[in-house]
């Protein structure tokens, strides 16, 4: 795709768009600084494109809410001011996790980690700067057989081989995506007049457990050696993902897999 700006592009998600999105795209990485919004005008400036996806954070870490909070606000107003439309990603994690059905995109946002906190606040401010921004809000995503692992995987993979001491939540439940399939979805959503908030994670609810379970038999590794137990209660326990609205304005084939169909290929 053509005039097509991606923030992170040096990330798990960014990564994957950029290979999808094919040698016209342009991507940004921490070099342009998000929280800077001078540099950011120039750079969206420079590369004039029609459709910025936003990508770019940070999960932990004291900069993590100016990066990833004011840095979307930011990147909604640079967007803006070249006319561009924008897809802002966002994440199941905004919800307390607190039901027992897949979340709907009117859900009540109530974040109870202070990484969802930054990422409700983001949407605030990309709203109130873009109120024509399209927001995906995404779960774990992980890359499966013949691609590089994400940092889920690599937990379950370390785990399993002694490496790493982890328990994994048997109640921590997410729809998980594959990240090409999240890509392509996400570069047919720009194509998309859509705007507001979208929820998009794969069919397959699973445990964090049932993942990294996933994982380790995929790489014949031995799924007993992995520990678990449930989740504290401070933690988004049931975050399942109602994508209909999504897929509706999808073509079947960018809908994304289960992950044990991915895992299982
Ligand atoms: N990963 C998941 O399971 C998951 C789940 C739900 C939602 N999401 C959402 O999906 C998006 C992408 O996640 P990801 O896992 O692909 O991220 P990632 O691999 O951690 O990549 C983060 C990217 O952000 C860039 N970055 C960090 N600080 C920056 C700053 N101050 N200014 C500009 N760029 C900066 C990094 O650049 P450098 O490489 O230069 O440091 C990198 O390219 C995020 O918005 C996240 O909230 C992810």
């Amino acid at each position: 795709m053509s005039g097509l700006l991606i923030t992170g592009a040096s990330g798990f998600l960014g990564s994957a768009l950029m290979a999808a999105a094919g040698p016209g795209a342009v991507g940004l990485t921490s070099a342009t600084d998000v929280r800077d919004l001078a540099a950011l005008s120039v750079a969206f400036a420079d590369a004039a494109p029609a459709v910025v996806i936003h990508t770019a954070y940070r999960q932990h870490g004291p900069e993590a809410a100016a990066i990833n909070a004011d840095g979307a606000g930011n990147v909604a107003r640079a967007a803006q001011a070249v006319g561009a439309r924008l897809v802002h990603l966002s994440s199941d994690v905004v919800f307390p996790g607190d039901g027992d059905r897949a979340l709907r995109e009117d859900d009540p946002v109530r974040p109870v980690t202070e990484y969802g906190a930054t990422k409700a606040a983001a949407e605030r401010l990309v709203l109130a700067a873009d109120p024509g921004a399209l927001l995906v809000r995404t779960s774990l995503i992980v890359g499966g057989p013949g691609h590089a692992p994400s940092p889920h995987e690599r937990l379950a993979l370390a785990a399993a081989r002694g490496e790493q001491d982890v328990q994994f939540f048997t109640d921590e439940i997410r729809s998980a995506i594959q990240v090409d399939d999240l890509a392509r979805a996400l570069l047919a959503l720009a194509e998309t007049d859509a705007r507001g908030v979208v929820h998009l994670g794969g069919p397959d609810a699973v445990s964090r457990l049932q993942l990294a379970e996933l994982v380790v038999v995929a790489a014949g590794l031995d799924p007993a050696a992995l520990r678990s137990r449930p989740a504290p209660p401070d933690r988004p326990r049931h975050c399942p993902l109602d994508s209909r609205r999504a897929l509706a304005l999808l073509a079947p084939d960018r809908h994304p897999r289960g992950v044990r169909a991915v895992f299982a290929s």
